[in-house]
């Protein structure tokens, strides 16, 4: 698959599940943008600039603190940018939406004072040409933050402890007293479905340790006083259809299988994968989500 098809394919793999997507966003992405928000900074009048914006969550809080027609949030998916552009309206926020690839930006250079991205980097197929477009955009001093779904770096507290937490969930998973999204509906589609092993870019697969890699991507392209920083939560779903849902829209690698193919296939997968998560309930057991961001901030020399 081309690169363009890759995008063309992620982008319209948002159809349809923008609503549930929203949603999501706004019960668990929230203080994840919240605390984007808070390292970044931002000052009244900055010039901002939110790549992948998906429905607006940080496009909009970047927006109340920089101030109507300072911040403008770009996108592939054209039901993304809709639904951002009818919670931008309704809530008279004053943010510019524009389609855009994040690997080719039709901005001019040093026009921004900050770019925010969260949970877009590992969609684009070309994550350094991303950040040579973030960095060609910023004006000498001007601030990245961007975020990735990650584990916590291995060597900090917050790793040590999420590996025995892992290893509680698969204690609890063999004896079926537990089922973890993403991975949950993943492995139980991987053991179904065929895949084309292309619902995720190559660079996303390769390079599944982020807490390891990103902050030299960032350098090399060019960023200076390049800081990390992790924040984790897990939330506890009350229903297996909840729970079924927030994996078909928030996983590429569910969302996408689905996607293609018949509605009378997905709804026997799914009947027989809540059936799976209520005799899970039954038992006792919980339906979890563990959520998760590496923070990256850098500036520009
Ligand atoms: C997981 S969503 C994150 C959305 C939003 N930042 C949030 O945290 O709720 C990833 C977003 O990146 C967008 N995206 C993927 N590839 C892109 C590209 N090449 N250029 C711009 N946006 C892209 C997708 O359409 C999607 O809206």
């Amino acid at each position: 698959m081309s690169d363009s098809e890759f995008k063309a394919r992620d982008a319209s793999s948002y159809d349809g599940v923008t609503g549930s997507f929203d949603r999501f966003t706004q019960s668990y992405t929230t203080p994840l943008a919240e605390r984007m928000i808070e390292l970044a900074g931002l000052r009244s009048g900055e010039r901002v600039l939110d790549v992948g914006t998906g429905t607006g969550v940080v496009g909009l809080l970047a927006a109340k603190r920089a101030g109507p027609g300072c911040v403008m949030g770009v996108d592939l998916s054209d039901a993304m940018l809709e639904m951002a552009r009818a919670k931008a309206e309704a809530s008279g926020a004053g943010l510019e939406l524009r389609k855009m690839d994040a690997e080719s930006l039709d901005l001019e250079a040093g026009s921004f004072d900050c770019v925010l991205s969260l949970f877009a980097l590992t969609h684009f197929p070309d994550p350094a040409q991303a950040l040579t477009e973030m960095h060609r955009i910023l004006r000498p001093n001007g601030t990245l933050t961007l975020a990735v779904g990650s584990g916590p770096p291995v060597t900090s507290l917050s790793g040590w402890l999420r590996r025995v937490g892992k290893a509680l969930d698969l204690a609890l998973a063999s004896l079926g007293r537990r089922c973890v999204a993403t991975g949950s509906l993943e492995k139980w589609m991987d053991s179904r479905l065929p895949t084309s092993g292309q619902e995720e870019s190559a660079w996303a697969v390769q390079h599944s340790n982020r807490a390891a890699i990103l902050p030299d991507l960032v350098r090399a392209a060019g960023f200076v006083s390049v800081r990390t920083s992790w924040m984790g939560r897990t939330a506890e779903l009350e229903t297996p259809e909840e729970f079924w849902e927030l994996q078909a829209t928030n996983s590429s690698r569910v969302r996408k299988r689905l996607g293609s193919i018949e509605p009378e296939t997905v709804d026997s997968l799914r009947q027989e994968y809540l059936d799976h998560c209520r005799k899970v309930v039954e038992r006792g057991g919980k339906l979890v989500y563990p959520y998760a961001a590496l923070f990256v901030t850098a500036r520009m020399p």
